[in-house]
């Protein structure tokens, strides 16, 4: 049987060729890649011609013979991936970048439109259409392009099998001739995207998982995975909008993570994972250095949320530290730690915002629609978002006349899965 990369591509003949570029990515660190060879054949089909930078997909093993194959010309010239009509970035363009981002091109990435000031600076100041994908809202129809859902997916996964590694303890129980061995157990806080893919993935290689969120929601989906679910009695219930949770009061915070600390649930675990977010806000401090030292000796630590903060106070982002007998990991852009897959998932949420975006072969930004409106952080140097603008701008909030907010309507809150 044929591989997709062995069959020919398909060229229709409607509609004129849009040219869509895929930039080499240069932040350190970044192994991912805009498109994967999947996704460029698909466009490809649809008579859009695609520039890949040569070596974009290294990082990721993906060669230029594969963009090659699936009808991408692989290019040399930087200059010209950044010419086209649609350039598909990962990450926000670095200075370098910017200086080749011109006012007619539509950028499409993980842009941190709410959390880097100088970054969206610099998109408004191009001129450039800013499309970024941490903007995408949280309704059915949307969820397919919620690279944030993707990339999480991967966290969560891989944030598991750092835990299994770095501890030196097994996670499946084992019976053997030199005895037997109690299966590890695995406390995962926050149980969203990244939180159910790790308490997914604990229970496969066989540990006791519990988990626990501020959103009773989820409770359901923790138990379907085989997971106990930790009832925190005195912590209320803090569902946000848009399927996200609000960020807890002060007192709600400090009685968090005074329940936590005493909880049987965090003191016995041998591994915790901790995921919890809440939008535009740094991470909730949810362990305190008197919740470490209460844990096992040998216990593990891996902080998800590291890159915002954190959510347990002695993780250090991008390093492995050990505290009171306690490793804690703070693990920095893990979604690239396993950039094929996270390529490949990233890519196919750009496929389906490109959908929109793309009428009868031809970009058409329809500022009606409000998947795209919501995306569209950034058009002809005006910010269009209001979590964005209140980044640059925090005294005129109250003043917003434009039209998108990432605080999704009621209907919107409905409709979020
Ligand atoms: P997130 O990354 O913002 O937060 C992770 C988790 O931390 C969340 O479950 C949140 O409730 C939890 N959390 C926040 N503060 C906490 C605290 N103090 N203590 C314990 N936990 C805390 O959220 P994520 O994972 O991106 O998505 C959350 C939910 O949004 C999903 O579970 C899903 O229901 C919904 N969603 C909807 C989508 C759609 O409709 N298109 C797409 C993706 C997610």
């Amino acid at each position: 049987m044929a591989t997709s990369s062995q069959l020919p591509v398909m060229r229709n003949t409607v509609g004129a060729p849009m040219k869509i570029g895929v930039p080499r990515e240069t932040e350190p660190g970044e192994r991912r890649v805009g498109l994967v060879p999947e996704v460029v054949r698909t466009l490809v089909g649809r008579e859009h011609e695609v520039l890949v930078e040569s070596g974009a997909g290294e990082a990721a093993l993906i060669p230029d013979a594969a963009f090659d194959d699936a009808g991408a010309s692989v290019v040399d010239d930087p200059g010209q991936v950044w010419d086209a009509e649609v350039v598909v970035k990962v990450a926000a363009p670095t200075e370098d970048e910017f200086r080749r981002l011109g006012p007619e091109t539509v950028l499409i990435g993980l842009l941190r439109p709410f959390t880097d000031a100088a970054v969206l600076a610099a998109l408004r100041d191009s001129g450039a259409t800013a499309l970024a994908l941490e903007a995408v809202p949280r309704i059915s129809r949307a969820q397919s392009m919620d690279a944030l859902s993707s990339q999480s997916n991967v966290a969560g996964y891989r944030g598991a099998l750092i835990a299994a590694t770095e501890l030196g303890r097994f996670f499946p129980g084992l019976m053997t001739a030199a005895g037997s061995v109690r299966p590890g157990t695995v406390l995962v806080l926050g149980a969203g995207v990244a939180g159910l893919q790790a308490i997914a993935t604990a229970r496969r290689l066989g540990a006791e998982v519990g988990g626990f969120d501020v959103r009773p929601e989820v409770a359901e989906q923790v138990k379907s995975l085989g997971a106990k679910w930790l009832q925190l009695e005195g912590v209320g219930e803090a569902s946000g909008e848009g399927g996200y949770a609000r960020a807890l009061t002060e007192d709600e915070q400090t009685t968090q993570r005074e329940l936590l600390a005493k909880s049987m649930e965090v003191t016995g675990a041998d591994v915790v994972i901790s995921t919890a977010l809440v939008p535009g806000a740094p991470a909730p401090l949810l362990l305190t250095e008197d919740a470490v030292r209460r844990l096992k000796p040998g216990a593990v630590v891996v902080d998800l949320a590291a890159e915002s903060g954190g959510n347990c106070e002695l993780t250090e982002p991008g390093e492995t530290v050990v505290r009171h007998d306690v490793r804690i990991v703070g693990p920095l852009n893990l979604p690239s730690s396993l950039p094929e897959h996270a390529s490949t998932l990233y890519a196919r949420n750009v496929a389906s915002l490109l959908d929109l975006l793309i009428s009868d072969g031809e970009l058409d930004i329809d500022l009606g629609d409000e998947v795209v409106s919501g995306t569209c952080v950034v058009r002809e140097g005006e910010i269009r978002h209001e979590q964005a603008r209140a980044l640059l701008e925090p005294n005129q909030q109250q003043d917003s006349t434009t039209e998108t907010s990432t605080d999704q309507s009621h209907d919107d809150q409905e409709d979020s899965s």
